[in-house]
């Protein structure tokens, strides 16, 4: 069984990139990231990618980037078949941990108004929307901002 329990994360590596890729396109279709996109986010400045991994196979990728203040999360997705058990949950708080001990205070990101999934996801996790881009996809749908303030100890919680 998938979850937090018996799946490990770490940080991912050029080892990882095929996976990566096969999973992205599980989660993102024809808008998913070629090898090299990934490639440059192993190694970008700020940059942070986290894989979850279970069974030997790489179920989960997470990916922020971090400067200053702000952490933005760039790319969170789970493997269809192991969705719903804790997975991106997991990569989450492992990931505001590493942008509060790189000095963040607040993490952003952008969801496609449609996508109600991560859009439930995102709240779960105490994100709020501050802001709406509109016609920001290619399929003409608004661009939610969401944030989430990531507390200066790890005794926050969201309130
Ligand atoms: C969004 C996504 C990453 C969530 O991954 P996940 O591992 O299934 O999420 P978790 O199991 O950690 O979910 C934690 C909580 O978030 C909420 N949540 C997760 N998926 C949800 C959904 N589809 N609908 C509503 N709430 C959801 C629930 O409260 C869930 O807790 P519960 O299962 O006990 O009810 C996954 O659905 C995915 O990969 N989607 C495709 C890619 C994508 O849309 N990425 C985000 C783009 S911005």
């Amino acid at each position: 069984m998938t979850g937090p329990a018996t799946t490990e994360l770490r940080a991912a590596g050029e080892v990882d990139l095929e996976a990566i890729v096969a999973l992205d396109v599980t989660g993102f279709a024809a808008d998913a990231w070629d090898r090299d996109a990934w490639a440059a986010e192993l190694d970008g400045p700020g940059r942070r990618v986290t894989v979850a991994v279970h069974d030997g196979a790489v179920v989960g990728v997470l990916a922020t980037m971090t400067l200053g203040d702000v952490s933005d999360l760039v790319r969170v997705v789970v493997r269809p078949d192991a969705r719903r058990s804790g997975v991106a949950r997991a990569l989450l708080d492992d990931a505001f941990g590493a942008a509060r001990a790189a000095g963040a205070d607040r993490m952003l990101l952008e969801v496609s108004a449609l996508n109600r999934g991560a859009i439930g996801f995102y709240v779960d996790a105490g994100f709020t929307q501050i802001d709406e881009r509109p016609r920001y996809y290619k399929d003409g749908s608004a661009a939610l901002v969401l944030r989430r303030a990531l507390g200066p100890s790890c005794n926050w919680s969201p309130s």
